[in-house]
């Protein structure tokens, strides 16, 4: 048997399952994963992206703004790929409790995965808020400012900075949604990790977690993860590939 048939088996004969996402669902869709080669961290500087960085200086805050206008085009001309759209499927079957994902491209949601089944760890690109008042924004209204020329964006209500809801690194992640994702992962009864080199943690716990749970734990991605060892199933398959096979043979399956 495959590991796809396999994969698809235990997605058959699963309750409740828990996909754990990262950038490499979205490679397909034109936004290069971090850590492959051509990746994001080969051609830009983690330290651009620290909390502490954009929040200490307005040169720190250029710099941050200089690197979205590079990266915010890739996101905002993305479609969902057909591993975007197979999730989106299973939850429509019922069979897809919820999605954790480590991307903020937003592109679970266009889907159409309703954010009651999309937790995201390091919050999402397209949208933007006011670290002052509050206000929020869309990152196209955010962008269209940094196009007609204000290299640092500020809040038109009060002034204050607005930044996009990604989590920085050094930045604290949104407490109540990593312990949403770690009690949805317990819950599962089948984790599937979909393109994620699971080396970030608190993010990479997850996965674990559902496992010390009781959960079979699947790895769908193109290369070797520190967990593969931890896992019940590994496929070295394009995450486009090896959902569109399940839901294939899930749609086989007579009604019971
Ligand atoms: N199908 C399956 N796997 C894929 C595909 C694909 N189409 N394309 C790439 N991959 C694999 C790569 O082999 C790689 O191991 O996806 C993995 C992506 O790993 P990373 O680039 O490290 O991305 P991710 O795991 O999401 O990074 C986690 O790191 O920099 C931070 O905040 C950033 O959320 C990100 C976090």
């Amino acid at each position: 048997m495959t590991g796809v048939a396999r994969l698809a088996e235990l997605v058959g004969g699963a309750s409740r399952v828990v996909a754990f996402t990262g950038a490499g669902v979205s490679t397909e869709s034109g936004i290069p994963d971090f850590r492959s080669a051509g990746g994001v961290w080969q051609r830009h500087d983690p330290d651009t992206l620290t909390w502490q960085g954009f929040i200490g200086s307005r040169e720190g805050r250029e710099r941050y703004w200089a690197l979205g206008r590079t990266t915010y085009p890739l996101i905002r001309a993305a479609v969902p790929n057909a591993a975007h759209r197979a999730l989106a499927a299973l939850h429509r079957a019922g069979t897809l409790d919820c999605c954790i994902t480590q991307n903020v491209d937003d592109l679970h949601g266009r889907a159409g995965l309703p954010p009651e089944a999309v937790i995201e760890l390091h919050g999402n690109a397209t949208r933007v808020r006011c670290l002052g008042c509050g206000a929020r924004f869309t990152r196209d209204e955010v962008h269209a400012w940094i196009e007609a020329g204000a290299p640092v964006p500020e809040c038109p209500a009060c002034g204050g900075v607005v930044k996009p809801t990604t989590v920085l690194f050094g930045e604290a992640m949104p407490a109540g949604v990593v312990e949403e994702a770690r009690r949805r992962a317990r819950r599962a009864d089948l984790l599937i990790v979909l393109g994620s080199s699971l080396v970030v943690y608190p993010a990479a716990y997850i996965p674990l977690h559902a496992k010390r749970a009781g959960a079979t734990l699947a790895i769908v991605n193109l290369t070797a993860t520190p967990l593969d060892r931890e896992a019940d199933l590994v496929i070295r398959a394009r995450a486009s590939e090896a959902l569109s096979a399940v839901v294939a043979a899930a749609r086989e399956v007579p009604a019971s």
